[in-house]
């Protein structure tokens, strides 16, 4: 079974092509550059960018993949949640690919894709289900922060989510008013290393809340006024460096406060972890430790699949296939909404 799949949700684009659920190809352009200057992701540039990529982007997954177009035998592509524009792109494309080559579409649920990525490694990436057992699962990345409770592949309730910004966010907008560059999350996990986390204690919102939701825009705001009292902050190296310590602690110190309670609550013996703030050194440090004094075990996205990317979109859409689920509509529309809980039905 050879599939391509396409993931253009936000400002990756993204092209791969699996063989019975093994990552053959897996190309990603960023459109990093093309924002940064605009200090966040410009929808109406992303979707033109898009359409200038897609194209060069599938034929170098293929010619890395060493696989025809004639020989595909489905064609998926993220069908929400993400930007409208962009999301489009990706989803005509694929719906075209599939009706010229006769074969089956398969729309993804971007946040289903990052759910799974956890269970996706080995060299070449695969698919690797047969450890797998009941879990608390994290997605965290600059749209979304969710908690969920997946009881076995494919069957998954989401537990609670950010009321307000997503972690990713809070890491980007923080990292914009320290006068970091676009996305803010990296770099100010680069400086948080070298300072001290305690230098400044910001708040740690809804920690102790018994609900599974999260809240960052306080902690954003709360970052806003230490500035605006404390501005030879940012003129001073080591200082600023604490500053970064300080955010990056706070927000880290409630995602894994919040995993942990849920994972205890639920009475799953494993916690798994996805999407772009995966990437965060902080977060992964502090969420192996822990889930080792919690006796949990961890399975972290492998880091090249934190970020955006159609491997994880061509894997969702193999596990569809496998389990008889995958077959959706060539008519059928982009979703920019789409709430996790609505897909069991593709
Ligand atoms: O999953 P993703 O590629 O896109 C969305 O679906 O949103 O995640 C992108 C987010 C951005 O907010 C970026 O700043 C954040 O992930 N990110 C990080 C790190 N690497 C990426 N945040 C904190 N530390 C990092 N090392
Ligand atoms: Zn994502």
């Amino acid at each position: 079974m050879l599939l391509l799949a396409i993931e253009t949700s936000c400002d990756e684009t993204s092209v791969a092509v699996l063989r019975d659920g093994c990552v053959l190809a897996n190309e990603v352009s960023s459109q990093i550059k093309l924002h940064e200057e605009y200090g966040g992701v410009v929808p109406e540039l992303a979707s033109r960018e898009h359409l200038r990529n897609l194209m060069p982007v599938a034929r170098q997954a293929l010619g890395q993949a060493d696989v025809a177009l004639g020989e595909l035998n489905a064609i998926a592509a993220t069908r929400g949640p993400g930007l409208p524009g962009a999301l489009l792109v990706g989803l005509r494309a694929a719906q075209g690919l599939a009706f010229a080559l006769a074969k089956p579409f398969i729309g993804i649920h971007h946040h289903e894709a990052h759910l799974y990525s956890p269970w996706i490694g080995g060299e070449p990436l695969s698919l690797s289900l047969d450890d797998f057992q009941p879990n608390v699962s994290l997605i965290v990345s600059g749209g979304h922060t969710m908690l969920v409770h997946v009881a076995a592949p494919l069957e998954h309730r989401v537990l609670g989510g950010t009321v307000d910004d997503a972690a990713g966010e809070c890491f980007d907008k923080a990292a914009k008013l320290i006068g970091l560059p676009y996305p803010g999350g990296p770099e100010l996990d680069r400086l948080a290393n070298e300072g001290d986390g305690s230098a400044h204690k910001f708040p740690r919102p809804m920690m102790r809340d018994d609900s599974h939701d999260f809240s960052f825009s306080g902690l954003k705001t709360s970052v806003r006024y230490f500035i605006r009292d404390n501005p030879s902050v940012l003129e001073d190296g080591q200082r600023l460096r604490n500053l970064c310590a300080g955010v990056q602690a706070a927000i880290v110190e409630v995602l894994v406060a919040k995993t942990i309670r849920a994972a205890k609550k639920l009475g799953v013996k494993y916690v798994t972890a996805s999407g772009g703030v995966t990437c965060n050194s902080g977060l992964r440090a502090a969420l192996g430790a822990a889930c080792e004094r919690e006796s949990f075990v961890l399975r972290l996205a492998n880091p090249t699949l934190c970020t955006d990317n159609a491997a994880m979109v061509g894997m969702i859409a193999h596990m569809h296939l496998a389990k008889g689920t995958a077959a959706t509509s060539l008519d059928a529309e982009i979703v920019p909404g789409w709430k996790l809980a609505e897909s069991a039905v593709c």
